[in-house]
């Protein structure tokens, strides 16, 4: 052990032995029980802040990537909360739309006067989460914060209020446990930093037989 502060991961990660993968094409970051622990903590700590909220909290999903961490999360609060979610589109900053966000899919119940948590997957250069927390901020809810599963800090180019977080990563793309790479990988229980991207972008199967093999994965 490190006396790193909890959830905070050095950069670049570290090859699990006999981890899935092939070499060269993607480290473990974080391991599914490493998550676990940290989401427990994350649940522990939000249960008690919200634990005096009449009406309960909703919890606000971004899809698709937090699903995991939220399914995690809610059920580690150990009190009464709602959920809800919306969706957004993507944007490429090599379309020049860098920070242009839309919203495909609103939320179904009104906010106004509830506590409202915001359950991010990543947080990378803060556009994303800049345009959700107004948006929702506009619905006056009673409190607005956010958690997120993974902080890209070093990537920042919108300074924005993450209140909780689960793990500060270095600045690598990760896949697994909800994040994806073209809809992929959202299943992997683990969390890899991918080396080569453009490798990946030229082969976005590259990884699917290094993670699940030809036969289903049985995991115990
Ligand atoms: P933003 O740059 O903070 O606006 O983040 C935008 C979105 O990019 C995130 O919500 C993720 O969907 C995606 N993203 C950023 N970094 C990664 C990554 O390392 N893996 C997978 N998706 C990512």
């Amino acid at each position: 052990m490190t006396d790193r502060p909890a959830g905070e991961i050095e950069g670049g990660g570290a090859v699990r032995s006999g981890a899935a993968g092939p070499p060269g094409a993607a480290d473990i970051l974080i391991t599914a029980s490493q998550i676990a622990q940290r989401v427990e903590e994350l649940g522990s700590e939000l249960g008690h802040l919200y634990r005096d909220s009449v009406p309960p909290p909703v919890l606000v999903g971004v899809l698709k990537g937090s699903a995991l961490f939220l399914a995690d999360l809610i059920r580690s609060l150990g009190i009464d909360a709602e959920v809800d979610f919306m969706a957004i589109s993507s944007y490429s900053a090599s379309s020049g739309q860098s920070g242009v966000v839309r919203i495909v899919k609103d939320l179904e119940g009104d906010i106004v006067g509830r506590d409202v948590l915001l359950v991010e997957d990543i947080v990378d250069t803060g556009l994303t989460l800049t345009y959700l927390r107004r948006s929702l901020g506009e619905r006056r809810p009673r409190s607005l914060k956010t958690v997120t599963l993974l902080d890209k800090v070093a990537r920042r180019i919108v300074p924005v209020p993450v209140e909780y977080r689960g793990f500060e990563i270095p600045d690598v793309f990760v896949v697994g446990y909800g994040l994806d790479f073209m809809g992929r990988y959202r299943n992997v229980p683990d969390l890899y930093a991918v080396r080569d991207l453009a490798r990946l972008a030229n082969d976005p199967e590259l990884l699917v037989g290094p993670f699940f093999g030809p036969e289903p994965t049985v995991r115990t």
